[in-house]
């Protein structure tokens, strides 16, 4: 739901609301620091049963973002960088994180839904931290409450940041998500 008169415009963090529940957040990340730094901010309040779906075309940086989040996750669990291959052909790679288990799934090679029961990924989605690329392909199997976060390329090394994410962590999270530049955008609700 949104308040009818902010439609098309963007205003500061704090005072959100986009969809049921939901905020949407836009931006720019101005080059891959800043796409490490915001994966990092994220990392920070990831706990078992957080999906983060990172859409966005070949490129745009999907797998520099969970690269980054993978290894600030273990950093903040005393765990020493772990090489973080991109799973285009494994399809899913796991790591560890303190009790935290992160699944990393590229889902672009996925030939059918079914293939995401045998991939276990339903189960994860509840007991994981659990990125996924080319989450489109997961249709009516994406989880409730997941976080979005979606990169379009402007040119070398800049991102078109859009973040939607449940309104309590939207809350928790909205001073560092505004000094970050990011400003709510409700245009295209549907609610
Ligand atoms: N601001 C930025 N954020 C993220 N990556 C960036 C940025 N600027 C440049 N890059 C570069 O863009 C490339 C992104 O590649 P990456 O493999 O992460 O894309 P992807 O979205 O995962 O693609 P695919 O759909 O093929 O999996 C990397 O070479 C990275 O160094
Ligand atoms: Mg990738």
């Amino acid at each position: 739901m949104n308040d009818g008169g902010s439609r098309g415009r963007s205003r500061p963090a704090q005072a959100a609301e986009a969809g049921p529940g939901r905020i949407r957040l836009v931006g720019r990340l101005v080059d891959e620091a800043a796409t490490r730094d915001l994966a990092a901010l994220l990392a920070e309040v990831a706990g078992p049963g957080m999906t983060l779906l990172l859409e966005g075309p070949v490129g745009a940086g999907k797998s520099a973002f969970a690269r980054a989040f993978i290894t600030h996750l273990r950093r903040l669990h005393g765990q020493p960088p772990e090489d973080v291959p991109s799973p285009t052909y494994t399809i899913v790679q796991t790591y560890g994180a303190g009790p935290l288990e992160i699944w990393h799934a590229d889902l672009y090679r996925l030939c059918s839904p079914d293939e995401l029961m045998e991939l276990g990924l339903d189960e994860a989605f509840g007991t994981a931290v659990v990125l996924i690329e080319w989450p489109e392909r997961l249709g009516v199997h994406a989880p409730d409450g997941a976080v979005t976060l979606r990169l379009d390329p402007q040119g070398e090394s800049t991102r078109a940041v859009t973040l939607t994410l449940p309104a309590a962590l939207a809350g928790c999270l909205a001073p560092r998500l505004a000094a970050f530049g990011l400003e709510r955008n409700d245009e295209g609700d549907e609610a």
